[in-house]
C-alpha cells in the first residue's frame, strides 16, 4: 500500500488536499486496489473522509463533487488489500470515535482477531472486514484516555503484532499527524512551514527533496514546523537526515506512453549509471559502500542470492557470472522459500538479497534470517532510505533511477549489472582473476549502454509481431545457460502485462516433457546463445528449434547480430548486437520486454498497473 501524510500552517491557502492527491498518483504503483484521504479542518468536530474501490481516479471523481480545500492536515492511501475485498467500505481511511480519528495502514495485523474480540466486547460496532478497523478503534480509545495523538499511537503500537504503517489524525489536534512504523516503510519530508510523511520519497517528491529516515518501532509527529520521533516506548530517537538525489521529472512520463514504455528507453542511462565510479584510475574496482571487512570476503566459501520476482530471475544471471569468474558455489533461492527450509548458512556463507523496492517483506525476512545465523548480507537496492539495505551488512546501489511501472524492467538490467560488478569485485579480491581482465570485462560492459540503446532504435520488428500476436493463449519461452533465466523473465513480464499465460523452460529440458505441448502454431521465443560462446551450445539451442519447428511452432528467435545459422528456422528473428557471453542477458532481455509491453498495449491493457499486482509487496 502507499502512504502519504502533510500538515501545513497556511490555513488560508491550504494545499493539503493537493499534496495528498499529487503524492497518491506518485505511490499508486504500491497497490491500487481502492484509495482514500482524511481532512482536518481547525475547528470542525469530525475529519472529512473519502474513499472509493478501484484506481485513484475513481477517488479523484468523488473529491470533484466534494471538494475539500480548507484543511490543514490530512492523510491519503492507496490500497493493496490483504484482509477484505477492494471495496468502498474496506478503503482507508477508517474512522473512530464517532469519525473525529481517521486511521490509515500498510501491513498486515496478525492478532486483530483477539483485539477485534475484545472491542466488540467492549461495544464498538465495526464497518469493514480489515485488521486496520481495530486498529482505528485502539487509537481512538488510547486518545480518548492519553488525550495526546502520539502517546496514543504508542499505546496501541506495542500492542500490535505483525507489520504496520500507520498514520492517524484526530479533529482535536489539526495541526498534527502521527505516523508509527513496524517492519514496514515510512519517510518523513521536510518542508518550510509544512511538513510530509510518505512510503517513500516519491509521496512528497514533488514538494521537497529533504527527507528523514526513520528506523523500525518508532513513532513520527509531524507539525507544520516540528518533526518529533520517539521509539514505542516514548523514549526520544532521531533519524538520518538526507537529499534525495533524483527530482520529480525523474518519476514522469516524459513524453512516453507509458511508466513501463519510457522505464524501457531509460535502460541504456541505468545500466550506465550503475556502472559509474566503480573503478579506480588503474581500472580497480572499488566498491566504496560495501562494508565489509576483506579478509571475511576472502573467506566466502558460499553465496546465496535471495530476492523474488524479477529480482531473483537476476539472481539467476549473477549466479552463471559469479560461479564463474570467483569459482565460489551459489545458489539462488527465492526469499520467502529460503527461511523456511532450514537453509545451511555460517559465517562463510554470503547472502546477497536483490530488491528494487529494498522493502520487499519476504526478502527482508530473509536477510534477517541469514544475518541471525552468522552469514553477511549484501544488498542490492535501488531504493535509497528503504529498509533492506539498513538491515544489511553491505550495500551495493543499482542507480536505475525511480521505477514507477509495476513491472520491473530497468530495475532488472541495472540488478543484473551489480551483480556482475560483485562478481568482478570477488573475482579481483579473491585472486581469480587478474588486473587487466577485471578490466577487459568492465570495458565491455561499459559497452553495453550503446548497444541497448540500438536494440531500441531497431525495436519496429519486435512491436509488429508482438501486434500480431494479440489473440495468442499460450507462449513458451526457451533459453539455455544466462538464456535460462532470460526466458524466465521473458515470460514472466507476458503474464504480468498482458494476461497470457507464458513459461520460461531450460531449452535442453524442452525433450523431458514441455515438448509435448508444442502443437501447430503454438509461439515459442527461443533465446539463442552467441555462436561465439561456449563449446555446442549453439548449435543445441539450433537443434532444439528444428525440433519445435518440425512440430508446428511459430518459431520467434533472439540472436546475435550476424548468426545465420538460426535464419532456416525461424519464423522471426530479434536480433541483439555481439556481445560476450555472460553478459547478453542485458541485451537479450530488451526485445521481451517491448514485445510483452506491445503486445499488452494493443491488448488496451494498463501497462503500468497490471491486475492484482502491486510494486513493493511489503507483506508476506
Ligand atoms: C513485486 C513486483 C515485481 C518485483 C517483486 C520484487 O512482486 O510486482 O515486479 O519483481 O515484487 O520486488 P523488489 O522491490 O524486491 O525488487
Amino acid at each position: 500500500c502507499g502512504i502519504v501524510g502533510h500538515v501545513t500552517s497556511a490555513a488560508a491557502s491550504s494545499r493539503t488536499l493537493d499534496v495528498l492527491m499529487e503524492g497518491l498518483g506518485r505511490l499508486e504503483y504500491r497497490g491500487y486496489d481502492s484509495a482514500g484521504v482524511a481532512l482536518v479542518t481547525p475547528g470542525a468536530a469530525t475529519v472529512a473522509a473519502a474513499k472509493r474501490a478501484g484506481k485513484l481516479t475513481n477517488l479523484r471523481q468523488a473529491l470533484v463533487e466534494h471538494p475539500m480545500h480548507d484543511a490543514v492536515a490530512g492523510i491519503g492511501h492507496t490500497r493493496w488489500a490483504t484482509h477484505g475485498a477492494p471495496n468502498d467500505t474496506n478503503a482507508h481511511p477508517h474512522l473512530a470515535a464517532g469519525g473525529q480519528l481517521a486511521l490509515i495502514h500498510n501491513g498486515i495485523v496478525e492478532n486483530f482477531a483477539p483485539l477485534k474480540a475484545e472491542l466488540v466486547a467492549a461495544g464498538v460496532t465495526f464497518l469493514s472486514e480489515t485488521d486496520t478497523e481495530v486498529a482505528a478503534h485502539l487509537v481512538a480509545r488510547a486518545y480518548a484516555t492519553s488525550g495526546d495523538l502520539a502517546e496514543a499511537m504508542r499505546m496501541v503500537s506495542r500492542r500490535l503484532h505483525g507489520t504496520f504503517t500507520l498514520l492517524a489524525v484526530h479533529a482535536d489536534q489539526p495541526d498534527v499527524v502521527v505516523g508509527a512504523r513496524h517492519d514496514s516503510p515510512l519517510v518523513v519530508g521536510l518542508g518550510e512551514g509544512e511538513n510530509f510523511l510518505g512510503s517513500d520519497v516519491a509521496a512528497f517528491i514533488a514538494f521537497t527533496k529533504e527527507a528523514l529516515e526513520l528506523g523500525q518501532d518508532q513513532v513520527v509527529t509531524i507539525t507544520p514546523d516540528s518533526v518529533t520521533v520517539t521509539d514505542f516506548d516514548g523514549n526520544p530517537a532521531e533519524g538520518r537526515r538526507y537529499t534525495v538525489d533524483w527530482d520529480a521529472a525523474a518519476a514522469e512520463k516524459g513524453g512516453f506512453a507509458s511508466f513501463m514504455d519510457k522505464e524501457i528507453h531509460d535502460q541504456p542511462q541505468a545500466v550506465g549509471d550503475t556502472l559509474l565510479a566503480r573503478t579506480d584510475e588503474r581500472g580497480q574496482i572499488v566498491l566504496d559502500d560495501l562494508r565489509i571487512d576483506e579478509s571475511v570476503l576472502r573467506s566466502v566459501d558460499k553465496i546465496i542470492v535471495v530476492a523474488c520476482g524479477t529480482a531473483a530471475y537476476a539472481g539467476h544471471v549473477a549466479k552463471y557470472a559469479i560461479e564463474h569468474w570467483c569459482r565460489i558455489p551459489v545458489e539462488v533461492e527465492l526469499a520467502h522459500e529460503f527461511r523456511y527450509r532450514d537453509p545451511i548458512i555460517d559465517a562463510q556463507t554470503l547472502v546477497v538479497a536483490i530488491s528494487q523496492s529494498g522493502e520487499t517483506m519476504d526478502t527482508l525476512m530473509a536477510v534477517r534470517h541469514a544475518r541471525e545465523q552468522g552469514a553477511k548480507v549484501i544488498a542490492i537496492v535501488n531504493t535509497h532510505g528503504s529498509t533492506i539495505p539498513r538491515e544489511s551488512d553491505a550495500v551495493l546501489y543499482t542507480h536505475a533511477g525511480p521505477e514507477v511501472a509495476v513491472a520491473s524492467t530497468k530495475a532488472f538490467l541495472s540488478q543484473i549489472t551489480a551483480a556482475y560488478i560483485l562478481g568482478l569485485y570477488l573475482a579481483q579480491l579473491r585472486g581469480n582473476k587478474y588486473p587487466d581482465e577485471v578490466a577487459e570485462v568492465f570495458d565491455e560492459l561499459r559497452l553495453m549502454p550503446a548497444r541497448i540503446q540500438e536494440i531500441l532504435d531497431g525495436a519496429e520488428h519486435v512491436r509488429e509481431v508482438a501486434r500480431s500476436m494479440s489473440e495468442a493463449s499460450s507462449v513458451l519461452f526457451l533459453g539455455r545457460h544466462v538464456g535460462f533465466p532470460v526466458a524466465l523473465e521473458g515470460a514472466l513480464k507476458l503474464k504480468e502485462l498482458a494476461y497470457i499465460h507464458a513459461e520460461g523452460f531450460a531449452a535442453g529440458e524442452l525433450k523431458h516433457g514441455p515438448i509435448a505441448l508444442i502443437d501447430e502454431g503454438q509461439p515459442v521465443i527461443v533465446i539463442v546463445p552467441s555462436p561465439r560462446g561456449r563449446d555446442s551450445l549453439h548449435s543445441k539451442v539450433v537443434s532444439n528449434i528444428q525440433e519445435i519447428r518440425a512440430r508446428g511452432a511459430r518459431t520467434i528467435v533472439v540472436a546475435e547480430a550476424g548468426d545465420d545459422d538460426v535464419l532456416p528456422y525461424a519464423d522471426e528473428v530479434f536480433w541483439v548486437p555481439q556481445s560476450p557471453v555472460l553478459l547478453a542477458p542485458l541485451l537479450t532481455t530488451v526485445p521481451l520486454q517491448i514485445f510483452a509491453c506491445e503486445l499488452a498495449t494493443s491488448k488496451g491493457l494498463d501497462v503500468d498497473q497490471p491486475r492484482n499486482l502491486a510494486k513493493s509487496v511489503t507483506v508476506e
